[in-house]
């Protein structure tokens, strides 16, 4: 996994909002082209309105412009590694296609996997 990337998500990671939680994460999302757009999850009073880290650095991305996506790679400290939530995976396959998914807990522990292995059989444009 690309420790640039794995740095980038630990940078982010440190700015979550997650007073309810109190569970931070951190999301790099790398373009074709190499440029990369960085989240952390923000929480809200409603919980309903929170924003995972993975959404926030992929609205980034797509506001800036970028639209070809390589991989994405997620940083928590949690003691297993965190896979992105359904919500989630629904939207990068949406924007990212079958990108490159990496989880990191800064406990030492490395996954990756393509989306398509996390999201198989996805509704979209293709099913309408
Ligand atoms: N969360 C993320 O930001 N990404 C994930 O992949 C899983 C969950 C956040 C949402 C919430 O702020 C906290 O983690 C606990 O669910």
């Amino acid at each position: 996994m690309d420790p640039e990337l794995i740095a980038k998500a630990a940078a982010a990671r440190e700015n979550a909002v997650a007073p309810y939680s109190g569970f931070k994460v951190g999301a790099a999302l790398e373009t074709k082209d190499g440029r990369v757009y960085a989240g952390c999850n923000i929480e809200n009073v409603s919980y309903g309105l929170t924003v995972c880290a993975e959404r926030v650095a992929l609205w980034k991305a797509l506001s800036e412009g970028a639209r070809e996506f390589r991989q994405i790679v997620t940083v928590t400290d949690a003691p297993r590694v965190t896979p992105p939530c359904g919500a989630c995976r629904q939207l990068l396959w949406e924007y990212c296609g079958d990108i490159l998914v990496g989880l990191h807990s800064l406990r030492g522990l490395d996954e990756e996997h393509r989306l398509a292995e996390l999201l198989p059989h996805p509704f979209d444009r293709f099913q309408l």
